[in-house]
């Protein structure tokens, strides 16, 4: 694609085929800024009278420890502000880790148990991190599998540090999703875009498959779908 704006109203178009050819789906979504556009589009086709969201449930990726669903810097926030609130969704289907959930075991089961309850999602959004990171699932090891606390490597707080307004306030962990659950979705939809990016995804798409890259491991999705602007996609 031309550009991050072509890039995502493309990806746009995937889940909003999803959401018309079965209107109960569950979307598996992501926050930081590569789905920004994505959100944009759908709200202003749902604004349109295009995109009925009334019986679509979410499950997102992550979410920082210790951050509340009011902080601006949370992912409950950020999926508020950015999409649930200007949608026709039942809050009450849509679902964030609880970062304020003390009891990690606790907090990790309980997502789990919603994921298993809705048979996993029928459509996972992705980004990925320099590092190669899927969710807060960083280089590591061995695949994660399920919900998990995360302490969060020093690249992926540089990384995010532009979100908050200093370095110190970038929580040092968080409660992702794991890779067996990424895995488990019935479509993958991973959405790219920058020069910064382009070395990875081409180490993540190309490369061996390994737990220190990863991103890799969606490799051995059988239905992965893969966007990207020509800046991520130039080294392919
Ligand atoms: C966010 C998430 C992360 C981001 C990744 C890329 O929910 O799961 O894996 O997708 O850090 O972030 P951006 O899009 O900000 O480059």
């Amino acid at each position: 694609m031309k550009n991050y704006d072509e890039a995502s109203r493309a990806a746009a178009n995937i889940i909003s085929a999803q959401i018309i050819l079965k209107p109960n789906c569950v979307l598996g979504l992501a926050t930081g800024s590569s789905p920004l556009g994505i959100y944009r589009q759908l709200v202003e086709w749902h604004k349109k009278g295009d995109l009925d969201f009334s019986e679509v449930k979410t499950i997102n990726l992550d979410e920082y420890c210790g951050l509340s669903p009011e902080s601006n810097d949370s992912y409950r926030y950020y999926m508020n502000h950015n999409l649930f609130s200007q949608i026709n969704i039942n809050l009450v289907n849509t679902h964030v880790p609880n970062g304020m959930e003390k009891d990690a075991v606790k907090a990790c089961n309980n997502y789990d148990e919603i994921i298993e309850s809705y048979g996993g999602t029928d459509l996972q959004l992705l980004g990925i991190g320099k590092d190669g990171h899927i969710g807060f699932n960083e280089p590591s090891d061995s695949f994660s599998k399920g919900t998990h606390k995360v302490a969060l490597l020093d690249s992926t707080i540089n990384a995010n540090k532009r979100f908050f307004e200093k370095i110190e306030d970038v929580p040092r962990s968080a409660y992702t999703m794991g890779i067996k659950h990424i895995m488990q979705a019935k479509k993958l939809l991973l959405v790219v875009s920058g020069t910064e990016k382009a070395e990875i995804l081409k180490k993540a798409l190309y490369g061996s498959i390994k737990p220190s890259v990863p991103a890799s491991v969606l490799q051995y999705h059988n239905d992965l779908t893969v966007i990207g602007d020509n800046e991520a996609l130039a080294l392919l």
